[in-house]
């Protein structure tokens, strides 16, 4: 099987470096000759020297893709649009696609899928969703058998790192995310990774896996952490909860809600151990239960393991092929149908509550008064002491609807007094997390 590589920068000449280092291993698991015989990228002096005798280097990416001797082309640039015009052209050429590109799959993914399944050619990404995690291969193949309800993670390791870092580290926001740009986690252009986009890109591919629905950002609402505040991950952390950004998809009741925002995660619960720069996925079927997934989300020999993994498997599914067996969504092309979204602000959840209230007698008597007029129940509600004439009130609520707590907020705002903001993050409360 003979391989080309488009792009040369982390991912990329970590992959070539780990092929090198293991090609025994690739060998012992294939039984094939692989070989890397071309690379094309932007810099090619980059790539001089660190490449197997006999693959040429250039910078023409069409010398890759339209070259008829390659079997696989390995597409890890980055660049959404080059991405999508070399993987549609390889696939049209009859290669088989590995790629790392979570954005070129988010947002052009049902194209390459529905080509790539009419030409019968593969197109395998476990390195473009948590590295170091085996998420793609686990939904495709380990969980098939299950009924899905649930996916949810942390996705994103710069927000991770940024999140932990303020919480227990006390840093300031923009400190912390310098400082995930200066160990490598975060992107050239962090915001892809603060806005909650780049989460979102990754749970849209998840949905596609868990539940057989088109992969369709338009159905991702997506919040990032930029408006996080460390006195709400204290006030959390008083009543037993941590600030994460939370990707979701689940399903109830025949409606699936897909979403990434910054949440409340109980403190015993396996999402809230996940730190750093670490990712952490926990999914939910009719027969596994709940299943919890731990590794890295990013670096360059994780990545490169996932993308060799991919190259492993498609050396052992194309040189022994079985008619008939391509479908590379883990569902069949029939299979894939689209199913009623409904958007989280439609679901009943517990909500957590911030107000600042003059510190005057009757000030707690008129919110809980408000709370009960609205029908509120409270698991929670702890004060804090008073600092000039104020104090904070965090109330924990039961599950609620978004419209009951759209109504309330007003009237707690009026009760706390004028010019006084209600902050309010929603409660993580999916069984296994
Ligand atoms: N880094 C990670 O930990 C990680 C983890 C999971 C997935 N990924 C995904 O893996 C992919 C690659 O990431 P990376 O970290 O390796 O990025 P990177 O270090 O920026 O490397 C990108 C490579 O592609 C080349 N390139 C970019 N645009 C090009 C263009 N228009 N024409 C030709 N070559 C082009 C670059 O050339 P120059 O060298 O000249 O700039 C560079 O060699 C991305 O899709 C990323 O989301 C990365």
């Amino acid at each position: 099987m003979r391989l080309g590589m488009l792009g040369f920068g982390n991912v990329a000449s970590a992959t070539m470096k780990a092929f090198l280092d293991n090609h025994h291993l690739v060998r012992a698991k294939t039984g094939a000759e692989i070989r890397f015989v071309r690379v094309a990228t932007r810099t090619p002096q980059r790539a001089a020297g660190r490449v197997p005798d006999g693959c040429e280097i250039g910078d023409n990416w069409r010398s890759v893709v339209d070259d008829p001797a390659i079997d696989v082309v390995l597409e890890l640039t980055g660049d959404v649009e080059l991405g999508r015009e070399a993987v549609l052209r390889a696939i049209a050429n009859g290669k088989h696609i590995v790629t790392a590109n979570k954005a070129l799959l988010a947002l052009h993914g049902d194209e390459i899928f529905r080509l790539a399944d009419e030409a019968d050619r593969h197109v395998l990404f476990e390195g473009a969703v948590a590295v170091s995690i085996p998420i793609v291969k686990t939904l495709k193949e380990s969980a098939a058998a299950n009924r899905l309800s649930s996916v949810v993670g942390i996705l994103n390791g710069t927000c991770n790192y940024v999140l932990s870092q303020m919480s227990e580290e006390c840093k300031e926001f923009a400190t912390a995310v310098a400082q995930a740009q200066e160990r490598g986690f975060a992107e050239a252009d962090p915001l892809l990774d603060i806005s909650g986009e780049d989460a979102a890109h990754k749970i849209a591919l998840l949905a596609a896996l868990a539940f057989g629905v088109p992969i369709d950002l338009r159905s991702v609402t997506f919040k990032g952490i930029q408006d996080v505040e460390r006195i709400d991950m204290a006030f959390a952390k008083r009543v037993g909860y941590q600030v994460k950004l939370i990707a979701r998809a689940v399903l109830d009741d025949g409606a699936l809600s897909v979403a990434v925002e910054p949440m409340l995660v109980p403190d015993g619960s396996m999402l809230a151990q996940v730190r750093g720069s670490m990712n952490g996925i926990a999914i939910r079927g009719d027969l596994l239960g709940t299943a919890f997934l731990y590794g890295s989300g990013a670096g360059g020999p994780q990545t490169a393991s996932a993308v060799l993994a991919d190259v492993i498997e498609l050396a052992n599914r194309t040189i022994v092929p079985a008619a008939g067996t391509t479908h590379n969504l883990g569902f069949k092309r029939s299979g894939i149908s689209p199913t009623a979204i409904r958007f989280p602000e439609q679901r009943e959840r517990p909500f957590y509550l911030r107000l600042r209230l003059d510190d005057r007698a009757g000030m707690l008597a008129q919110v809980t008064k408000v709370l009960a007029d609205c029908n509120v129940s409270v698991s929670v509600l702890l004060q804090d002491e008073a600092h000039e004439g104020q104090a904070d009130l965090v109330v924990i609520t039961h599950a609620m609807s978004s419209a009951r707590l759209a109504t309330m907020i007003p009237l707690l705002r009026e009760a706390a007094g004028a010019g006084h903001a209600v902050v309010t993050y929603p409660v993580l409360d999916e069984p296994g997390c």
